[in-house]
């Protein structure tokens, strides 16, 4: 096969047509999590730890990790007693995960195999950037979420001081497609992670999608000098 033909089949395009990201995932999935910690400098352990704390659990809340991927974002907010599921549309990626410890539920998070109000709480880690219309996404996590319930979006964003955002486009442009190559199973992916995250919106263009799709109070708090920002909303009671 053709390289070209080969990398249609791996990489997807920033359409996001959901069988390419599915088929994208399946091929990273067996070195995600440990590609994933050495291109964020072992800052993605704190990311997700922010993640849980801004989702403030309790125990025995039911809580929806979605676009999940093996789970690692899930086993981080059980932590907290909650009872968290795990759901996503890589197979390949539910399957690499399945030696963790959390329920995983196959789903697509533009049309969710779950009741309406079932949720405490709703989160998504990395992934909505990632889903062909966020904007459904975030209506479908609103739907599922009880009333008074919570979301908290993890996102790669903008960072804030210029001179950093200059250099964190480099490198993601230039350095981030360079180390994936050493160790990921399908480096290609990794040109579009970095393509996506360049699309995708800033902070506040965000929160106003998060807005309208129906959330309530939408604020958000920047990691990493907003290399990642952690947008947390409401659902009305
Ligand atoms: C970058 S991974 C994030 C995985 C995990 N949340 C983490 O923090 O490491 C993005 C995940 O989004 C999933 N995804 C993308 N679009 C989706 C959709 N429409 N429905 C469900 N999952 C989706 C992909 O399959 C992939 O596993």
């Amino acid at each position: 096969m053709a390289k070209t033909e080969r990398q249609e089949l791996i990489r997807a395009s920033l359409d996001k047509q959901p069988h390419e990201v599915a088929s994208m995932f399946d091929g990273v999935a067996k070195r995600y999590d440990l590609t994933n910690t050495l291109i964020s400098g072992g800052q993605d352990v704190y990311w997700r730890y922010e993640t849980r704390k801004a989702l403030a659990l309790r125990p025995g809340e039911r809580v929806l990790d979605l676009a999940a991927g093996t789970g690692v974002s899930t086993v981080e907010m059980a932590k907290s007693g909650a009872w968290c599921v795990a759901a996503d549309f890589s197979q390949g990626m539910l399957a690499a995960g399945r030696f963790r410890n959390v329920p995983m539920v196959a789903g697509d998070a533009m049309a969710l195999p779950f009741a309406d109000e079932s949720f405490d709480a709703v989160t998504i880690s990395y992934g909505l950037r990632n889903v062909a219309d966020p904007d459904l996404a975030l209506r479908e996590m609103l739907r599922v979420t009880k009333p008074g319930g919570r979301l908290v979006v993890a996102e790669f964003s903008t960072p804030t001081f210029g001179p950093f955002r200059t250099v964190y486009m480099e490198y993601l442009m230039k350095a981030l497609p360079w180390v994936a190559k050493k160790v990921s199973s399908n480096p290609d992916a990794y040109v579009y992670l970095a393509e996506s995250i360049r699309a995708w919106p800033t902070q506040s263009q965000l929160a106003l999608r998060i807005a309208d799709a129906g959330w309530s109070a939408v604020k958000w708090r920047n990691l990493s000098g907003g290399a990642v920002a952690l947008h947390r909303g409401y659902k009305l009671a």
